[in-house]
């Protein structure tokens, strides 16, 4: 029988999800569906309450749902209670396990396909939201050397900060930041709305991996910035596809490969 997943959201029309998971589905051979699914604002619950009756067997979540769902859950992983948020549920004999791979998508990302070791690697993170939460356990647990958590609003990284008590994860402001990094990451929102986070010129090195969390069709000015300082540059697409050949295992037990994928989202035609 075809299994049935999804991934909610509200909105959710533009989602690639669907097809990364088909084109993992045809590469494993898994039988298996996956539809986007538009969950009401005030209606997270009932929604996949739903799809449960349903008979459907696993969901992503995307935006606003992620902290709904680790809410929902019965059941969290350890990443998903560090992350405070949940992306991938799995619907398993009346119980609802919660689960975040949003963090090892992005280290598989820097490791795997951009090629840049973790192992003693000292991270800048700008921003302290629930995107940026979520990827400080697995980049930890992947052998960062230190992270630096700068955030706009200082309360917030020093909040995030005092949630993992472990001594190479810091808190600094923009205008604090002095030396070169490994490896930055934007996690913040800023390039939803154009804007470039204050991080200053000399974060940055040719050495240095500039990756930010948000794609779209043209480079954001995070990226842009990095790059006339000399750095190798990522958008988050990588994370995409990583993220959900990691929610593809937890559901299937099954590694999907990723490279065809990401090169046919990069080049549709
Ligand atoms: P998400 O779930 O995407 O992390 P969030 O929890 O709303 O969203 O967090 C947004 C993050 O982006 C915050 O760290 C925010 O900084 P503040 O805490 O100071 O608000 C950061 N952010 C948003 N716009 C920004 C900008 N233009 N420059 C710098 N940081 C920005």
């Amino acid at each position: 029988m075809t299994d049935r997943y999804c991934v909610i959201g509200h909105p959710i029309a533009h989602s690639k999800s669907p097809l990364i998971h088909a084109a993992f589905a045809a590469q494993t051979g898994e039988d298996l569906t996956y539809d986007r699914e538009l969950a009401p604002l005030d209606g997270f619950d009932a929604h996949v309450h739903g799809l449960i009756a349903a008979g459907v067997r696993g969901a992503n979540v995307t935006v606003p749902f992620k902290l709904d769902a680790a809410r929902l859950a019965t059941q969290l992983s350890n990443r998903a209670r560090a992350a405070g948020a949940v992306n991938t549920l799995s619907f398993v004999d009346g119980a609802i396990l919660g689960d975040n791979t949003d963090g090892p998508g992005l280290v598989a990302d820097i490791v795997q396909n951009a090629g840049v070791n973790l192992p003693g690697a000292r991270v800048l993170l700008l921003g302290a939201g629930g995107a940026a939460r979520g990827v400080v356990l697995p980049l930890l647990e992947a052998g960062a050397a230190r992270i630096v958590v700068a955030n706009r609003t200082r309360a917030t990284a020093n909040a995030l900060v005092a949630t993992f008590l472990d001594a190479r994860v810091t808190a600094c402001e923009y205008a604090d930041i002095a030396a070169v990094f490994d490896v930055v990451v934007n996690a913040t929102s800023a390039s939803l709305s154009g804007a470039l986070p204050p991080v200053p010129a000399c974060a940055f090195s040719a050495s240095t991996l500039a990756l930010d969390m948000m794609y779209a069709a043209e480079p954001t000015p995070f990226m842009d910035f990095a790059a006339s300082q000399g750095a190798q540059v990522r958008d988050g697409l990588g994370m995409l596809v990583e993220q959900a050949a990691e929610a593809f295992f937890v559901w299937r037990g099954v590694r999907p490969a990723t490279a065809a994928v990401l090169e046919m989202l990069r080049d549709p035609a």
